[in-house]
């Protein structure tokens, strides 16, 4: 389901930003207007990639420095080895929604 995040205005490119839907922690960049959202916590340990550094399309780990593509989740870099989860994205009104997938709860399993 498309859930509202961030305004495209208050994340300009080049930037990214943290956000969390449905006890899923996302990290949200835009990069030249295109955004894209992708767990925010790393792939390889517990580190918080929203406090890496965004360079274009990389971001780097803050922790060990491993390196993922935000567009597809891809590792560019050792020691990180498993992709990041991506999530779909769309700017309506400004306004970019994260296709989150819903909660299972007993009732809809
Ligand atoms: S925690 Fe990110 S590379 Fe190790």
């Amino acid at each position: 389901m498309f859930t509202p995040t961030v305004t495209i205005e208050a994340l300009p490119s080049g930037e990214k930003t943290k956000f969390e839907i449905n006890e899923i922690k996302l990290m949200i960049a835009n990069i030249n207007g295109v955004a894209y959202a992708v767990q925010r916590i790393c792939s390889h340990a517990d580190a918080d990639l929203s406090e890496g550094t965004l360079e274009g399309c990389v971001i780097e780990c803050p922790l060990h420095g491993g390196m993922f593509d935000v567009r597809d989740g891809k590792v560019l870099s050792l020691p990180a080895t498993q992709p990041l989860k991506t999530y779909p994205t769309k700017i309506e009104n400004g306004i970019i929604f994260v296709d989150i997938p819903e909660v299972e709860t007993p009732e809809s399993i």
